[in-house]
């Protein structure tokens, strides 16, 4: 387990470059799908799951690491958006989850709150938002409300 944790595998990579990367990881029941541009660095995939979800190696995923219903129950917990996953008997759209909705304090990081909700931001917009959302907490971020993993670079604590 790392104590501070940073996804190494990304540094190489300009932010354009990292925009349109998407890699699926299957294990021929379910499909993990990453994209690294949305991951916001929270650690909680491999904190989580270390078995599947480990930035050291390479590939940082190893599906075959754990059953499908743990990797599911992983998966829901990003909370960028950054992982999803959908079943392979199914369609290739991500599950969307219902969950109550849960409010936690990210150590020097985001808000995040888990469940549905509805985001209306400064100019009166309405998105709906499910699985886990988080908000920015340190101000630095450059889609507020939303966190984009700038707590990262600019040493918020708190
Ligand atoms: S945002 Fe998602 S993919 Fe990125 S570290 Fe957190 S849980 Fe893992
Ligand atoms: S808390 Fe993540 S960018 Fe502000």
């Amino acid at each position: 387990m790392l104590s501070n944790p940073v996804f190494v595998r990304s540094e190489r990579k300009t932010p354009e470059l990292m925009k349109d990367i998407t890699k699926k990881y299957s294990n021929g029941e379910v499909t993990v799908v990453w994209k690294p541009s949305e991951c916001i660095h929270s650690g909680i995939c491999f904190r989580g799951l270390g078995e599947v979800f480990d930035p050291r190696k390479r590939p940082w995923v190893t599906i075959e690491g754990a059953a499908t219903d743990r990797i599911i129950t992983q998966v829901k917990k990003c909370p960028s958006g950054a992982l999803s996953y959908y079943l392979n008997r199914d369609s290739e759209e991500p599950v969307k989850v219902e969950a109550e909705t849960i409010v936690e304090t990210l150590q020097n990081g985001p808000l995040l709150v888990y469940g549905n909700v509805s985001v209306k931001d400064s100019a009166g917009n309405i998105t709906r938002k499910n699985n886990v959302t988080a908000f920015c907490r340190c101000g630095g971020s450059g889609n507020k409300p939303y966190c984009d993993g700038s707590h990262k670079r600019n040493g918020f604590v708190g």
